[in-house]
């Protein structure tokens, strides 16, 4: 499953969190002086449980917007950006899906092999036909690059391409820099929209700034990108349904237009955003002290993830393992894409309780300083004979 847990395999409330629930619920112990800036700078602490402005929480969109878009980003300045609270990760990904057939009625997504199962299912139910890309490369357990750019360049003009921002999900195979920068001209060349879903923003390098690099470069080379943001992962709030959908468009004109779209695509499905999550994120990423507290943990989650990594992969090694494990610590995210087969998965359940998807996909965040030796042992013992 896709939920970090701390190194005793627990689930994990951010300190973070906890301080913006504190302040929320008006109970945390500041200062009067400060007690009174944070009410007049926002009117959250009062506790009110009144309906969000259609769109949602403007303070934590705009704050979710710098995260992908960079704090000063022109085109936050310029008011380019169409963007709506949305139902995590998930919701962001269905409303865009919605909005495309709407609006491009006819078009397709091309999506990548593999990726999170439930991609398959948004567009399915938006009733929007997808295509596939090539993405991962067996073999080598990483990108199959060529494969990928083949793709893009095959697929017809202005086709929309569903790309993972950061920490693909179920492979951890990301494009380098270099590679994301020859997608981005190709795509460039052939006209085609890139949509991000960015579900594991951080979770990758365990810094914010640095997983947005694929965007960053979309956005040097004048894209117009749509981007799903989700809190689930990087903020712990999986269960509060938190996140965002953006669209870049050529004009705060169009901006406007398409955000009132993407609204009137809300209003019959749930009128309104859900308040508590958004009240958290824009608490935590509207006070300074705060965000650098995320930041911090977002890091401690992050790295926890590539030190196990590297442990799994030493003991594998140091067992005598005569298999490359280079992968598990080239992919990064919170999956490890193993190679392991259905039916080593399946003698790993069976022998040893240690429980993957069956594609061999594991989930690195349940792996800890406890049990990533008795891991490496059964991985060991079922992938001997072949
Ligand atoms: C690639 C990817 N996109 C989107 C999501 C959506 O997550 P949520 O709707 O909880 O934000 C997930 C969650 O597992 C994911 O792996
Ligand atoms: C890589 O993609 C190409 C398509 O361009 C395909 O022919 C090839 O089989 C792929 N390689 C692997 C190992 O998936």
């Amino acid at each position: 499953m896709g939920a970090y847990h701390d190194d005793n395999g627990k689930p994990v409330v951010l300190e973070c969190v906890r301080e913006a629930e504190r302040r929320i619920a008006g109970s945390s112990f500041i200062s009067c002086e400060e007690r009174i800036i944070l009410l007049l700078s926002s009117f959250l602490l009062l506790g009110i449980k009144e309906y969000l402005p259609m769109g949602g929480s403007v303070k934590m969109v705009e704050e979710t917007l710098k995260l992908a878009y960079g704090d000063d980003s022109e085109f936050i300045k310029d008011k380019r950006i169409a963007a709506v609270q949305a139902l995590s990760g998930t919701g962001a990904c269905r409303m865009f899906a919605d909005f495309q057939k709407r609006f491009c009625p006819g078009s397709q997504i091309y999506i990548p092999v593999p990726t999170w199962s439930n991609h398959h299912n948004i567009w399915r139910d938006a009733d929007v036909p997808q295509k596939t890309y090539h993405y991962y490369h067996p073999e080598s357990k990483g990108l199959n690059f060529s494969g990928l750019m083949d793709d893009v360049k095959n697929a017809p003009e202005g086709s929309f391409f569903l790309l993972h921002a950061c920490a693909h999900n179920p492979t951890g195979v990301d494009p380098t820099d270099e590679q994301w920068r020859e997608i981005s001209q190709l795509f460039k060349a052939k006209k085609h929209f890139a949509f991000f879903d960015m579900a594991y923003h951080g979770f990758a390098s365990g810094d914010p700034a640095r997983d947005a690099k694929s965007i960053r470069i979309f956005l040097e080379d004048g894209h117009h990108i749509g981007i799903s943001q989700s809190y689930a992962k990087n903020m712990g709030l999986y269960g509060q349904r938190v996140g965002c959908l953006s669209v870049l468009c050529a004009d705060e004109k169009q901006a406007v237009t398409v955000k009132s779209q993407l609204q009137q695509l809300a209003r019959p499905m749930y009128s309104n955003q859900p308040l508590h999550g958004a009240q958290i994120v824009s608490t935590i990423l509207g006070d300074p002290e705060l965000k650098s507290l995320w930041l911090k943990e977002v890091k401690i989650m992050a790295d926890r993830i590539i030190g196990m990594r590297t442990t799994l992969r030493e003991s594998l090694e140091k067992l005598g393992s005569p298999l490359s494990w280079e992968h598990v610590t080239k992919q990064i995210g919170m999956f490890c894409y193993s190679g392991l087969t259905p039916e080593q998965v399946d003698r790993l359940t069976s022998e040893y309780h240690i429980y993957m998807t069956r594609n061999g996909r594991i989930s690195m965040a349940g792996v800890t300083t406890e049990n990533v030796g008795y891991l490496a042992n059964a991985i060991h013992e079922v992938t001997k004979s072949s």
